[in-house]
């Protein structure tokens, strides 16, 4: 689910409770069924990380970055991300319920997608997906923040798009070819030896290194749709200790590596939402003071609390400061 945050402190107040309270409610619901595995992580994209938190802020939160290629990457809307998973739907669906009644007022859905496993992890296009992800240490060390920004540790940057594929169209293109496109063999989901490797491929374009060494995310791809409708999806969650590896990898199927040599995978699906978000800790989530509001906007107060000079117009002077400024920005 992505929500925009409605204008006003109340909203931010409201908001920065359900932060307090989310470990609560996760116990709440999850112990119904220990085995479901009920999770729930919470991003906050750059505006909404002044709005609530003020200073000190993630190293490298800022807006996804909308990028203009053979095809394009689009940026839109979204303040906060709740990633919710389990082994069964109900779980999910109760979290997000109880969350959404305590933030009622506060924000705005401008996307929810009911993601489901389709078969073994494969996606809409008929491909197992997830097979290169890391796991264990590996995993973390790719996703976890470290000591390069040790206030924010243990946190990690995520990026969500959804993407719609044209089936029909898909459907159509021999195997082979689909397979050249995604990089691997698709009943075996074998990878395709280098030498046959197209260099439009999709697992070459996500490949990037830096002094040798591959640059790693993890994804949690999930397949959704409505038949009925004719949408048939990939949402693409992406998790990375520094958003600049998942940038990459972007630039190089949108754009291409090099340019114009773009991701083929783009020719059947189209990206009709992007965000970027930071996931602090539990222990982060945890320790949020309903009442503390962002630094920024506390001085903004105080600075506006004493009599104004007799050469002053009322209500003049502090108010275009801090993050203020930013709330009126935003209303
Ligand atoms: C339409 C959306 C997408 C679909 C259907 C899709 C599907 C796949 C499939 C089937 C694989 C091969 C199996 C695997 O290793 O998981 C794969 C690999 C991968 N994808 Fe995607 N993907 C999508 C979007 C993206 C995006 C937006 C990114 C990153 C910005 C990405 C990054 C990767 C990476 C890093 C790999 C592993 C490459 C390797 O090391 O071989 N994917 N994807």
């Amino acid at each position: 689910m992505v929500v925009t945050i409605n204008p006003g402190l109340e909203s931010e107040e409201t908001i920065r409770g359900v932060c307090a309270d989310l470990s609560s409610l996760l116990r709440g619901v999850g112990f119904r069924d220990l085995e479901g595995q009920l999770s729930c992580v919470m991003g906050f994209g750059s505006d909404a990380w002044d709005r609530l938190f003020g200073m000190p802020r993630p190293k490298e939160l800022h807006p996804f970055r909308e990028i203009r290629g053979v095809h394009t990457a689009v940026a839109t809307p979204g303040d906060i991300l709740f990633h919710i998973r389990a082994a069964r739907m109900d779980l999910c669906f109760e979290l997000a319920t109880h969350i959404m009644s305590r933030l009622a007022g506060a924000v705005a859905t401008v996307d929810e997608v009911h993601g489901f496993k389709y078969f073994d992890d494969r996606d809409l296009i008929g491909f197992v997906d997830g097979t290169e992800n890391p796991v264990g240490q590996a995993a973390e060390a790719a996703t976890l923040v470290g000591p390069e920004d040790s206030g924010f540790a243990g946190g990690s940057y995520v990026i969500v798009q959804k993407y719609l594929h044209d089936l029909e169209r898909w459907n159509k293109v021999p195997v082979e070819e689909q397979e050249n496109i995604i990089g691997r063999h698709k009943l075996s989901d074998i990878e395709q030896p280098d030498s046959v490797k197209k260099p439009y491929a999709h697992s070459v374009l996500t490949s990037i290194e830096e002094n040798g060494e591959q640059l790693q995310i993890v994804r949690d791809n999930m397949p959704f749709g409505e038949v009925g409708k004719g949408e048939f999806g990939t949402y693409f969650i992406g998790y990375a200790r520094s958003p600049r590896r998942i940038e990459k990898m972007l630039e190089n199927m949108f754009i291409g590596n090099p340019p114009g040599t773009y991701d083929h995978l783009l020719d059947f699906s189209r990206a009709v939402t992007g965000g970027l978000f930071f996931a602090p800790t539990a222990t982060f989530l945890d320790d949020v003071d309903p009442e503390r509001q962002p630094v920024a906007a506390v001085d903004a107060k105080q600075a506006q609390a004493p009599e104004p000079l007799p050469n002053e117009r009322p209500g003049d002077g502090s108010l275009g400061i801090g993050s203020l400024k930013k709330e009126a920005e935003h209303e």
